[in-house]
């Protein structure tokens, strides 16, 4: 009980060396970033951008129905109709021939989201967006580059959270990444709005901070994890909707931060992650009916995942998660409903039709940490467990 690994949670580093030449690198020469208070507040000002370039009487976004309920925030608050494209079986990216059907001349935006650390095949869908003329933004939340890997990132602009238990985390900030390279760019970056910058920060904010990123460190230690999972009021893991009320910058006492963590977590070697895909890749998961995403969407051992998504039968899934979790091995079920069925969502998505790809993810998800925190004895405990 008292070993808990929690399903995400990289350490926060409290460095505030700035190097402004690491972000420089990690970004990619083409983009330049947009600094927002979350990945939600970046996203809803991309979906802005998309309506001012290309004003319309009633603009709509299209996105995947399985994922973070945010991106509908995001677009509720830029004033965008959320339309949800479902997925293409067995794989975490849109279906395309649905896509192409829900594309038509409202369309400002379609949203390609790299779940879990799996890109979307950008390549595939900027064609829809150039037909008619929308914006096609990387939601990029959940993937960050290991540094190992060039040019990640395809959309015309990127969308990046630096969230609890995102890739790179400093407990809330985001980013638009806008592609200098895109014809579009030097009006697209004048259409961002502005996100009202946090002040400065006084040395009590900065200490607070300090105070709230050391105790996140601790919580997200496997001694200590057991703590906050025993707090129902953190409503750890659940899936919630939460309209967006405003349109916030980044607090500039963790933008301060962001070049050493971002440093940080490029220079981890991907052991845990590696370890378990070739555990796995030796195991006959297929035969058994469960699908490995990454290795399904022929993900390479350079591409760093937020973390490792597995679709298992839903009882098998339920029994694994169960095990799973009483050896404290941090697996996790998320989402366990498609969009529409979300709490809060049902009316603002009513009316779209059934999602059954969306369904089947959300019943048959088992997501495996990678985290720093994973040891080597721990993927091999997850690895049996699979196995039996
Ligand atoms: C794909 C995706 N986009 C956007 C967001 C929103 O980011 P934030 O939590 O920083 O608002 C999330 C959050 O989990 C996400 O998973």
């Amino acid at each position: 009980m008292f070993y808990q690994l929690s399903p995400v949670g990289n350490p926060i580093h409290l460095s505030r060396a700035d190097q402004p030449e690491v972000l420089l690198q990690a970004f990619g020469q083409g983009y330049q970033p947009h600094y927002y208070a979350s990945g939600t507040t970046a996203l809803a000002a991309a979906i802005v951008a998309a309506i001012r370039l290309k004003p319309v009487d009633k603009p709509e976004v299209l996105l995947p129905a399985y994922g973070c309920p945010d991106l509908i925030s995001a677009a509720v608050f830029a004033g965008a109709k959320p339309v949800l494209v479902d997925l293409e079986a067995d794989r975490p990216w849109m279906d395309i021939e649905q896509l192409a059907e829900k594309t038509n001349t409202n369309t400002v935006a379609i949203i390609a989201v790299n779940l879990f650390g799996i890109s979307e095949r950008l390549a595939e869908l900027r064609p829809f967006a150039e037909r008619v003329g929308a914006l096609l933004i990387e939601d990029s939340a959940q993937a960050f580059p290991s540094g190992k890997e060039k040019d990640i990132w395809q959309g015309d602009v990127v969308v990046l959270s630096f969230g609890r238990g995102k890739p790179v985390s400093l407990l809330g900030g985001g980013a638009v990444l806008c592609d200098m390279e895109h014809s579009r760019h030097n009006e697209l970056a004048g259409l961002l709005p502005e996100g009202v910058t946090q002040d400065a920060g006084n040395i009590q904010k900065q200490i607070l901070f300090r105070i709230k990123a050391g105790l996140y460190n601790g919580m997200i230690n496997p001694r200590l994890y057991w703590l906050p999972q025993a707090l129902p009021f953190l409503h750890l893991g659940e899936t919630r909707y939460y309209p967006l009320p405003s349109l916030e910058g980044m607090d500039r006492v963790k933008l301060s931060m962001l070049s050493s963590n971002v440093k940080a977590y490029q220079s981890d070697l991907m052991s845990a992650q590696n370890k378990l895909a070739v555990i796995l890749d030796g195991q006959d998961l297929e035969g058994r009916g469960i699908v490995d995403l990454p290795k399904a969407c022929k993900i390479t051992a350079d591409r760093r995942l937020l973390r490792y998504p597995l679709l298992i039968e839903p009882e098998i899934r339920d029994q694994l998660h169960a095990k799973l979790l009483k050896l404290g091995l941090g697996p996790s079920r998320m989402y366990l409903k498609a969009l529409p069925e979300i709490s809060g969502l049902e009316t603002l998505l009513s009316g779209q039709g059934l999602f059954p790809v969306a369904a089947s993810f959300a019943d048959r998800m088992l997501t495996l940490p990678t985290h720093s925190h994973v040891s080597q004895a721990d993927i091999e405990k997850m690895c049996q467990v699979i196995s039996n």
